[in-house]
């Protein structure tokens, strides 16, 4: 499903026609809530949010695979609810007592996540060089629209497109499917970011070529193919289309 969709679809001759965006942690750090969680606890806030992160995305994984319907998963629950369920199981983990009013803000905080510093420069030159740009992520619509507006995204972005139709979370390849179905594009032409190595993966593994933006200087995957290509940046995108 899209959220919006500019009316056009620019065509250009380059080999690339489409550069899709993972959002979370590629586009809007996720990673920042740990020094927010730290106001709140006296914990180490990266290590809480790696946990809160690394619980989302085991729950995503956890839906999809006890019923990969094409039909989408009887067990799915949007993005928005599964962050919210991953906060509570971390909380009481590591024993820390989740009040309404700490849910409330560090929830607040994850709709608003600030984006990265080159992530409307980059968007910006990509329409500059008419090349479409969406985003493909397993946000639920609402958390999507509110990060993309308060990141002042939305017009550099064709479409922003979330699996929720689907009900099937990436790395189902239905999910990466969204693309070509909005897009008039080919696999080949279709150029895809992700910052996290399990996206990248299997985006490749689907068949895209793949552009894994690696801020961290992490290794990759130890199985799969490599990404098509591999930055520090989101910037470094630019030099490849
Ligand atoms: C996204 C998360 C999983 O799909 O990074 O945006």
């Amino acid at each position: 499903m899209a959220l919006f969709s500019t009316p056009e679809i620019l065509i250009n001759t380059k080999m690339y026609k489409l550069v899709a965006f993972d959002a979370y942690g590629t586009l809007f750090d996720v990673f920042s809530m740990g020094q927010l969680v730290e106001n709140f606890y006296a914990v180490n806030g990266q290590a809480f949010a790696l946990m809160w992160r690394d619980r989302q995305i085991e729950y995503t994984r956890l839906t999809t695979m006890s019923d990969p319907n094409p039909h989408g998963s009887k067990y799915y629950l949007p993005f928005w609810e599964i962050t919210l369920r991953s906060l509570r199981y971390v909380c009481k983990r590591l024993n820390l007592e989740l009040t309404n009013e700490i849910e409330v803000s560090l929830m607040h905080h994850y709709e608003q996540l600030a984006s990265f510093e080159d992530s409307l420069s980059v968007l910006k030159v990509l329409g500059e060089k008419s090349i479409n740009t969406a985003i493909l992520s397993n946000g639920s619509s609402d958390m999507l629209a509110t990060v993309v507006e308060s990141n002042g995204l939305k017009p550099y972005l064709n479409k922003v497109i979330t699996v929720e139709e689907v009900r099937l979370f990436k790395t189902a390849p239905q999910a990466y499917a969204l693309l070509l179905q909005e897009f008039p594009f080919q696999k080949k032409e279709v150029l895809f970011v992700s910052s996290n190595a399990w996206d990248a993966l299997a985006a490749k593994w689907f068949g895209f070529d793949v552009f894994w933006v690696n801020r961290m200087g992490h290794p990759f995957e130890e199985i799969g193919e490599r990404p098509t290509y591999e930055g520090k940046s989101l910037t470094e995108v630019l030099s490849v289309i």
